[in-house]
This record gives structure tokens, sequence and C-alpha cells, in this order.
């Protein structure tokens, strides 16, 4: 083997020693400020505690949640934004396509879910541009389950 392979080669054993403690790095600082801002486990526990209560009471969505176990839901839905807001939490649920495929659900659903969330974020006294930068984060989401 000449130098250059073997200074190669030995730079990649580098790289791959390097890289998963770099991941571990990134991890230990991972940025919370939005899980803070939505009030932190407490906080997000009440949004979907709320958001749950805006749900049951909406016509236009309420019977896609008929056959849903509520609990199960409502679980997940916290460790979600937990997760995706920089909290200590590992979504463990199903993907947002597996989950929704097959609801078919509309745009005007979706929308309509949304319009929820704010209201259920206005309750539980979430500051406006923390609201938007939940909701942001959500819309990315949007194509995953609508006319699936
Ligand atoms: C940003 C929007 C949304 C997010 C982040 C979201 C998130 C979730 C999560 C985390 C779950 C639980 C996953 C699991 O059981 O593994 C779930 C389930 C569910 N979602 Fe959504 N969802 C959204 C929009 C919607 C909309 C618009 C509808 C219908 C109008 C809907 C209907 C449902 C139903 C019915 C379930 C329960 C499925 C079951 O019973 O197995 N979701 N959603």
């Amino acid at each position: 083997m000449n130098r250059w392979v073997a200074s190669v080669a030995a730079s990649m054993v580098a790289l791959s020693l390097i890289a998963p403690a770099q991941i571990l790095a990134d991890e230990s600082e991972r940025d919370d400020r939005l899980f803070q801002q939505l009030g932190g486990m407490g906080g997000i526990d009440l949004i979907v505690e709320e958001l749950l209560v805006e749900i049951s009471r909406d016509l236009r969505i309420v019977e896609q949640f008929a056959e849903t176990n509520v609990e199960r839901f409502r679980r997940l839905l916290v460790e979600q934004i937990c997760d995706i807001s920089g909290g200590p939490c590992e979504y463990s649920g199903d993907s947002m396509e597996l989950v929704h495929g097959g609801m078919e659900i509309t745009e005007a659903e979706f929308n309509a879910l949304v319009e929820n969330l704010i209201t259920a974020m206005d309750t539980a006294r979430v500051p406006l541009a923390a609201q938007n930068r939940l909701l942001r984060k959500l819309a990315e989401m949007r194509s995953d389950i609508i006319h699936q």
C-alpha cells in the first residue's frame, strides 16, 4: 500500500470514529428554545389537552376520530411536539404518512385542525412567535397528511 492510500485509509478510520461523537455532541446541544417557549412538558400537555377539547367540538373533523384511541393519540402528539420543538423526547409513533394513509384528509380538514391548535395555544397562553414557529414545523408535514 503506498503512503497516500494508507493516509486516506487512516483518515477514513479516524472520521468513522469521530462522526458518532459529533452526532452525540449535536444531540446534547439540541436547541430547545421552542420547547421552552411552549412551556416545556407542562405547556405541551396543556396545549394537547385543549386541542382534544377543540377537536371534540368540531363537527368538521370529529367524525375522523370516531375510532381513535384518544389516550394513544394524546400521548404521541405530546411526544411529537416535544421532539420537534427540541425537547427531551423522541417521537415513537408511526410516520405521518402511515398513520393518515387511507383517511383521505382534505385541505379543509387539515386547516380545521390547525385552527383548533391555534385556539388551544391561545388558551394555553403560548406567545404568538412561538405559535408561528410550531405551526411552521407542522406545515412541513402537510403533504404527508392530506390526500393520503
Ligand atoms: C399537523 C397536523 C397533524 C399532526 C401533527 C398529526 C399528528 C398525529 C399523531 C402524532 C398521531 C398518532 C400517531 C400514532 O398513532 O402512531 C395522529 C393520529 C391520528 N390523526 Fe393526525 N395529525 C395531524 C393532522 C390530522 C388531521 C387533519 C386529521 C383529521 C382531520 C388527523 C386525524 C388523525 C387520526 C384519526 C388519528 C388516529 C389514528 C388511529 O386511530 O390509529 N390528523 N396524528
